[in-house]
């Protein structure tokens, strides 16, 4: 057996600097090259998969789980946290939800990396600190309260008699119409006119602003691209529009609708009719405490993309999936205006199909977020700072809390309506979606207008 004290000491001495050394180049290289690497993983499956790394969170639960022994058979467990990005740690469990998205009690920020891909860096989804969230949020606040959008009832039922009216003819035609575009022109076109006071009019255009939605779809698929190059953001929201246009075509139809965006901005800014300001979005945010440089034009036309944005593509995909899944009590849906079953219908559309497939970021900035995982009996300290996130979708097919969760089943909210604790599609905490109101509305109006001629 070789002793240490066998060893020559200058050999030691060397053979220790040496692994010494080694460790240390690991060390630098997995900081270095490696983790930001890791980072390249996810835009791999964003961007060459478009937008599939969802899938991948998922898988990674699988992996990291456990097996159960259970009634004489191996259950798969899902791990309840993996890291998915360097920076980042998403949960797997709707018992989580309230912790992770506090109401109030606690500061909940989001990362800048958000702030920075999204394309509307002024607006409120991309604002990364809380008090600077919420004070923006208050001047938004009230024009999303279901007293200000029944002042805007007529224009909804407008739109929707003139969507009826289009299919009816479309139908007449034998002429074949993708719903989902119909569906997105029109809520499009009532959120502008609610937001802005008028609006581009997709629902006149013979193919519902085809066009105009795919630029903005391409522009979604970018913040992909953003997040691996950031300055690539600055070149589209910033650079001239023949620049914009000669390099990237594809985003000519976004430019026109930002370019009109601001000049609606402009006009109602400079409007002497004070009755005109207080029916667009800016009303409270003009009419606020806020400091002047919270009330430039370029963050009011940030809000109004994002709240547009926000408003349309979810809306017509909520829309679509109602539609094709029936309902087995149509009766009750389409007669009746406040019913726990039409709710319970909203619900169940956009549990299977939420309209923000994305990871619902955020940041405990001081306080670390303490997770007792019931199915394996281990607690967690994420220390503060550290990014946090669940998804929509594996949160909603999670079938120990919804049973049989492929199968459209809006009954599940009726017979047990403490389900809403476990659903996420309009996010949750002091973050959620300021329009979850608006859904519901329109779609209550949609199922009652006739069509008018
Ligand atoms: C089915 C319809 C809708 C769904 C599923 C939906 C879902 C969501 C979700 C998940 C978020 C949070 C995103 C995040 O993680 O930060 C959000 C935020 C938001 N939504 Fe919605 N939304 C819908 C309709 C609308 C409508 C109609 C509007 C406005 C007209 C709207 C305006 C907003 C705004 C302004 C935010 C940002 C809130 C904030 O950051 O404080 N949404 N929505």
């Amino acid at each position: 057996m070789c002793l240490l004290k066998d060893f020559p000491q200058d050999g030691l001495i060397n053979h220790g600097f040496w692994i010494l050394m080694t460790t240390i180049l690991a060390y630098v290289i997995i900081l270095v090259v490696y983790r930001p690497l890791t980072g390249y993983y996810e835009s791999y499956y964003e961007i060459c998969l478009e937008g599939q790394y969802f899938k991948r969170v998922a898988a990674m639960h699988e992996q990291y789980g456990e097996f159960s022994y259970h009634a004489g058979k191996l259950k798969p467990i899902t791990g309840p946290i993996v890291r998915v990005t360097p920076t980042e740690v998403h949960f797997n469990d709707p018992e989580v939800i309230e912790t992770v998205y506090p109401t109030t009690g606690r500061k909940t920020d989001k990362p800048q990396w958000v702030a920075d891909r999204t394309g509307t860096p002024y607006s409120i989804v991309s604002t990364v600190e809380h008090d600077v969230h919420r004070r923006r949020r208050n001047g938004l606040n009230s024009f999303f309260s279901v007293a200000s959008i029944r002042r805007l009832e007529p224009i909804i039922q407008e739109r929707i008699a003139k969507m009826m009216w289009r299919l009816e003819v479309e139908a007449a035609a034998g002429a074949d119409v993708q719903l989902h575009r119909v569906f997105k022109a029109c809520a499009s076109d009532v959120i502008t006119t609610y937001g802005l006071g008028d609006s581009l009019d997709f629902l006149s255009m013979p193919d519902y602003g085809q066009a105009w939605f795919a630029s903005t779809d391409f522009f979604f698929y970018l913040t992909h691209v953003f997040a691996v190059f950031p300055w690539f953001v600055q070149l589209v929201q910033f650079a001239p529009s023949w620049l914009v246009e000669g390099s990237v075509p594809s985003l000519r139809y976004l430019r026109m609708r930002q370019e009109w965006w601001m000049e609606k901005v402009r006009e109602i800014r400079a409007s002497p009719d004070q009755t005109k300001i207080n029916r667009t979005i800016f009303a409270g945010i003009l009419g606020s405490s806020l400091p002047d440089e919270e009330k430039t034009d370029i963050r009011l036309a940030s809000e109004s993309q994002l709240v547009i944005f926000a408003g349309e593509g979810t809306v017509g995909k909520g829309l679509s999936p109602r539609i094709r899944h029936k309902p087995h009590r149509t009766s009750h849906v389409v007669s009746s205006r406040k019913p726990p079953y039409l709710n319970a219908v909203i619900q169940e559309a956009v549990r299977l199909h939420p309209g923000v497939m994305s990871r619902q970021v955020r940041v405990s900035p001081e306080e670390p977020i303490t997770y007792y995982s019931k199915r394996t009996s281990e607690v967690y300290d994420v220390p503060p700072g550290t990014v946090v996130s669940m998804s929509p979708l594996i949160t909603h097919m999670n079938p120990n809390y919804f049973e049989d969760p492929y199968t459209f089943d809006p009954e599940r909210w009726v017979r047990n309506p403490s389900l809403s604790r476990w659903f996420m599609g309009f996010a949750r905490g002091s973050r959620n979606c300021v329009g979850y109101a608006h859904p519901s509305t329109s779609v209550d109006d949609f199922k009652e207008k006739q069509p008018v001629r």
